[in-house]
């Protein structure tokens, strides 16, 4: 099958053009001006951004978490990401105890496998390391997965020490590995939590309260020292505040490996989310927590200048009757987590190019290209260029449309962005080749989406 995209105006990290892009089977094998090419079918882009499809390094699908399991597993939660202009997506593998390495991504193999609408990948969340795991990385490595997770916060369940935080850094640095931290301070938020919860304080916005800025810069500055000392590249995901994007400016700054993600949620929805009536607060607990508003504008300048490398989602949705209510008593029992993998690319392009002119260059970097190079699939992934997967988004740059549950394709039965008006639309997706979202439509068929073998992380 070969299709011709004629005239879409091609935006990359560092291109802007008007030309064809000629796919044949699942790459991208010629662009230019009035291509003089038969094509099994011919798109007509005029008006429209011709992008590369976009990638969320950053969701939990189907994840036993809280007593309970995310809602979208890797067939809905895929194709929601289809539909909302992404194309690859990176899960977390998480190490229950007593696992193997090896197991644990067999574990999520089993889920993903057949599954998936789009591409996909997995980091390795490791929560226990014994001396018998060393051996371990490089086998992880060579199964294509080049970077590894570590949890400073939720103690008795992911949480991992100090000794074990070093000792994850240096053996995912000694086979060219990255390390991905969840980064608070999780011991002293849990003498927090168990405060509030003595003062009776078991609402929603306590989990806000128990989990303040200074607690994420804290176990950032910690992960970026161990890092520096262990002489590995150190990854912050879902930065939610200033203070917290401050110490990787340093780090970086003092000549490190140090980099950092920001999530769609923190860039537009603000703490006072915890307030609404009826229990809504509840929509919002997720881990880091929302901050004080004024650490929105910020978080847009760090990704504006460089300072944070991307946005994710930590897309991890849990219904709101039926899951998000087994705390409806106490916060402690909430499930963490929110929806979000359909909204990312359509929500920054709107904050970003609409709201605060960024470039279109910029906001492909930020949701296309610099995680492909992160994380180690770049320019297979995260750019239109010969050669390239033929992973593209034709998308709308005027149409307005208003987000909401009542119309998004996530397995979730509340929006965090519901109600907002925004301008951009992904129009139609195309994975490795194939139309897979035309007409609002889902054309796929699920399984289609393959594991991706990842290389090495080429930080920027
Ligand atoms: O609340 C969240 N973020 N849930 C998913 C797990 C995590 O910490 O990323
Ligand atoms: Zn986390
Ligand atoms: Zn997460």
């Amino acid at each position: 099958m070969s299709i011709l995209i004629k005239n879409g105006r091609i935006i990359t990290a560092t291109d802007d053009y008007v030309a064809d892009v000629f796919i044949d089977g699942e790459t991208v094998s010629m662009i230019g001006k009035n291509l003089p090419v038969k094509a099994d079918r011919t798109i007509d882009a005029s008006n429209r951004l011709v992008i590369p499809g976009s990638i969320d390094p950053h969701v939990h699908m189907q994840l036993p978490f809280g007593g309970t399991i995310s809602s979208d597993d890797f067939k809905s939660g895929t194709i929601a990401a289809a539909f909302g202009g992404t194309t690859t997506i990176i899960d977390f593998a998480i190490q229950y105890h007593g696992k193997t390495f090896a197991q644990t991504l067999d574990d999520w193999d089993a889920k993903a496998e057949g599954k998936c609408a789009i591409d996909y990948s997995y980091h390795l969340a490791v929560t226990e390391y014994e001396d018998k795991h060393k051996s371990e990385f490089k086998k992880v490595v060579d199964r294509g997965i080049t970077t590894f997770k570590i949890f400073l916060a939720y103690p008795g369940v992911f949480m991992i020490d100090d000794q074990t935080m070093f000792r994850v850094m240096q053996s995912a640095g000694e086979v060219g590995g990255m390390t991905l931290v969840h980064a608070e301070n999780g011991i002293a938020i849990q003498q927090m939590i168990e405060q509030l919860v003595a003062q009776k304080k078991l609402a929603p916005k306590y989990h806000a309260e128990s989990r303040p800025p200074t607690m994420q810069a804290d176990g950032v500055a910690r992960a970026l020292r161990v890092g520096e000392v262990a002489g590995a590249p150190v990854f912050i995901v879902h930065v939610s505040c200033e203070a917290a994007m401050k110490e990787i400016v340093r780090s970086r700054d003092e000549g490190h490996a140090s980099f950092g993600e920001t999530c769609t949620q923190y860039l537009f929805l603000d703490q006072t989310c915890y307030d609404k009536p009826n229990f809504e607060g509840a929509k919002y607990v997720f881990t880091p927590p929302l901050v004080p508003k004024e650490n929105i504008e910020p978080l847009w300048k760090g990704l504006k200048l460089g300072y944070l490398q991307e946005v994710s989602t930590d897309h991890c949705p849990f219904m709101f009757k039926g899951q998000k209510d087994l705390g409806k008593d106490d916060f402690r029992k909430i499930p963490n987590g929110g929806p979000g993998v359909e909204d990312r690319l359509s929500m920054v392009y709107h904050g970003g190019v609409i709201e605060r002119g960024f470039s279109l260059n910029k906001w492909v970097d930020i949701c296309c290209t610099a995680s492909a190079k992160m994380f180690g699939m770049f320019p297979k992934k995260g750019t239109i260029a010969v050669g390239s997967d033929a992973d593209i988004v034709i998308y709308d740059p005027n149409k307005e449309r208003t987000v909401s549950a009542k119309t998004h394709h996530m397995n979730c039965d509340y929006s965090l962005f519901e109600g907002m008006k925004i301008k951009g639309y992904p129009e139609t997706v195309l994975s490795r080749g194939k139309v897979i979202i035309e007409n609002n439509q889902y054309k796929g068929t699920p399984g289609e989406g393959k594991f991706i073998k990842r290389g090495e992380c080429l930080p920027l």
